[in-house]
């Protein structure tokens, strides 16, 4: 697979979920800036449990937006504005609360909110137990999201961290990268 989309002058906010495969999105975020693309991120309060809001910050060469209620950065870039200063909406590790939340339309937090504030396109890369995957709330919230036009990258089959093997592995950072590129290339 070639590596070598260009994404000057693109504008992506990556929303962090609470899942083990956060790390990953350390990765992505080098890719994405290193190609010419402006990452924002928000975490939500799981993922800091997972990766540190320094780290994200470090890399995007941002502040990390983490509160719904944080005046400060209400006044600076509140959450309407940024899924409007976003060519696209990327959730990696798209969890499987995130994902229920987004089926379900719930805005209870600044992930949440951002997501359902947006009309720009969202691109999510599911990451879970294989057995969360495969739960039926969680396939019935996928065809759903699928159904609202919501764009997915992977999961993929493999060992997980958990110690089990199946569908629930997080794409690879070059493999989100691909399909942001067909994101914002727009329709053929
Ligand atoms: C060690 C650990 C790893 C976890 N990994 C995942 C995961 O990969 N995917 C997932 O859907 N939930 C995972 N969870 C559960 C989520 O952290 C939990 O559902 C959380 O509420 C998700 O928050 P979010 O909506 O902010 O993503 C994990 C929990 C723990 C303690």
């Amino acid at each position: 697979m070639s590596v070598s989309p260009r994404f000057d002058g693109k504008r992506v906010l990556l929303i962090i979920g609470g899942g083990i495969a956060a790390y990953k999105c350390l990765e992505l975020i080098r890719r994405l800036k290193e190609r010419g693309a402006t990452v924002r991120a928000i975490m939500t309060r799981a993922a800091e449990e997972f990766v540190t809001p320094l780290s994200v910050s470090s890399l995007t060469g941002e502040i990390v937006y983490r509160s719904l209620f944080d005046l400060t950065q209400e006044a600076e870039m509140g959450h309407i504005q940024l899924s409007r200063d976003a060519d696209l909406l990327v959730v990696a590790p798209a969890t499987a609360d995130l994902m229920a939340k987004m089926a379900s339309g719930q805005a209870n937090d600044l992930a949440t909110t951002a997501l359902l504030a947006t009309d720009k396109p969202v691109l999510i890369a599911p990451a879970m137990n294989v057995r969360m995957w495969e739960h039926a709330a969680t396939q019935r919230n996928r065809a759903t999201l699928a159904k609202d036009g919501i764009q997915f990258v992977g999961p993929n089959d493999g060992d997980m961290a958990c110690g089990e093997f199946g569908p629930g592995r997080m794409a690879e950072p070059v493999e989100i990268l691909h399909a942001i590129e067909a994101q914002l290339a727009g329709p053929a």
